[in-house]
């Protein structure tokens, strides 16, 4: 007989041979009975071994297998009500493939201490059901990012741009010259769409973030799109549409997991365009009148953004941002003021998801604000080409995927949002 997945094991009818395998996740004993629940990728099913009805030795090994061992069973499927899907297994073959040691994750214990044995804490199904849905949101993005005529690149991560600002940047030394772990593909996506017109990337992006809070990683996976001949409206438009298809699609094909992580699918179902536009001169005026201390010039925290989404089931963009707010690509608006930006929020307070624009082709301005932040204007020469041979309107924007799970899986904390997070004073394991 063939191995079979959980999954299957607990679509079975009584009396049916099932065979499968996994690791030990509980186990109790009563007398002459072990009760094991065994788990694999796709879920948790309770085995019966009962002395006589197993070998001698693989009573034994039952007894004495840990915790986390990995084991094959095979057996008979009985139903049961009170067991966990409804099924269970009644045992006729033991065999346990490796014997695990103490298993030093017990029921209660601190966050530290999960941090430190992050490569076994991956093994709880929380973590196992999130990161199946930061898989699922991959999919349906690149499904997306097909259906709508973009190209999939790859640029580098290592570069001489620090096109966030200096503030944020990892720089190392490159064989004697100093260069930057990538903040942003986005210069790079932009010198593609001169050939491909619409272009897409999923790298990882480095932010040495100095504050700790519930939304920063030091590493994350950036999802980045940047398209010729568009403005600013039609970028923000691309954005709800491509947010909208990824909510949807995970609100009817990840039921379970949604189930799981305790976000209500209805949430996810009800995301669709077009998502509410204000002004960020108007957002000022709306927090000021929600009793914030705030004026024209300021930076959203935390607890601006929160009241901005108050009452909103969607996303929704803040648009037109001061231009010394925003980093020196983004075009500068009509009003000299401003720059045809967007920031996507998500509601539920769960932050901002998408940062996009419209990006500047006049060279002076760029090189005017570069200065300001005592960039080193040589290394952006080559960017400048780009405006040199053939500009044409250009926009883009770029989504922090852990950011977006945050919110479908309601995550506390964006570590759990990735297997390995990078945080302030962590990189083990
Ligand atoms: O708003 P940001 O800084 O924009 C850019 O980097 C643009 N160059 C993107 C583009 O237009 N191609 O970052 C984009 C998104 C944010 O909206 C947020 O979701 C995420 O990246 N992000 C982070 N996610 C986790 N941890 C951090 N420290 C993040 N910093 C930004
Ligand atoms: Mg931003």
């Amino acid at each position: 007989m063939e191995f079979e997945k959980i999954k299957n094991a607990l679509k079975k009818k009584e009396g049916e041979r099932t065979k499968i395998r996994g690791w030990i996740y509980r186990k109790r004993k009563s007398g002459k009975i072990i009760f094991v629940v065994i788990r694999d990728s796709t879920g948790i099913i309770q085995v019966i071994i009962e002395k006589n009805k197993v070998t001698e030795k693989e009573f034994a090994d039952a007894k004495k297998a840990l915790i986390e061992s990995s084991v094959e069973v095979e057996g008979i499927i009985h139903e049961d009500e009170r067991a966990p899907g409804g099924r269970e297994i009644h045992a006729t073959a033991f065999n346990v493939v490796g014997f695990a040691e103490e298993f030093p994750i017990t029921e209660y214990q601190s966050v530290e201490f999960l941090l430190d044995n992050r490569h076994l804490w991956l093994r709880s199904r929380k973590m196992t059901e999130t990161m199946k849905l930061k898989a699922y949101m991959l999919r349906f993005i690149r499904e997306w990012f097909d259906e709508n005529d973009f190209w999939e690149v790859t640029p580098s991560v290592i570069t001489m741009n620090a096109a966030e600002g200096g503030a944020t940047v990892f720089s190392f030394d490159y064989f004697g010259q100093e260069a930057y772990l990538s903040q942003t593909a986005q210069m790079y996506l932009e010198a593609l769409i001169f050939s491909l017109e619409r272009v897409w990337s999923l790298t990882p992006s480095f932010r040495a973030e100095k504050s700790r809070t519930r939304r920063h990683l030091i590493e994350y996976w950036h999802l980045e799109a940047e398209e010729a001949w568009v403005r600013n409206e039609e970028n923000m438009k691309l954005q709800e549409e491509m947010i909208s298809y990824v909510c949807q699609n995970i609100a009817k094909k990840c039921k379970e997991q949604l189930e799981f992580v305790g976000r209500n699918p209805e949430d996810l179902m009800v995301i669709e365009p077009p998502f509410k536009r204000i002004k960020y001169r108007d957002a000022i005026k709306i927090l000021q009148e929600k009793g914030f201390d705030i004026q024209w010039g300021d930076d959203f925290g935390a607890p601006h953004e929160r009241a901005l989404v108050e009452g909103e089931d969607k996303p929704i963009f803040i648009t037109n941002f001061p231009v010394e707010s925003k980093a020196f690509y983004m075009k500068i608006a009509p009003d000299g003021k401003t720059v045809e930006c967007a920031d996507m929020l998500a509601p539920e307070g769960y932050g901002e998801i998408i940062g996009g624009s419209e990006r500047e082709e006049d060279i002076k301005s760029m090189i005017e604000r570069l200065k300001k932040e005592g960039a080193n204007i040589e290394n952006y020469e080559w960017y400048f080409d780009l405006r040199r041979y053939g500009s044409v309107p250009h926009s883009g924007f770029g989504l922090g995927m852990e950011r977006l799970l945050c919110w479908i899986a309601k995550l506390e904390h964006i570590r759990d949002a990735t297997p390995f997070p990078r945080l302030l004073r962590r990189a083990y394991p």
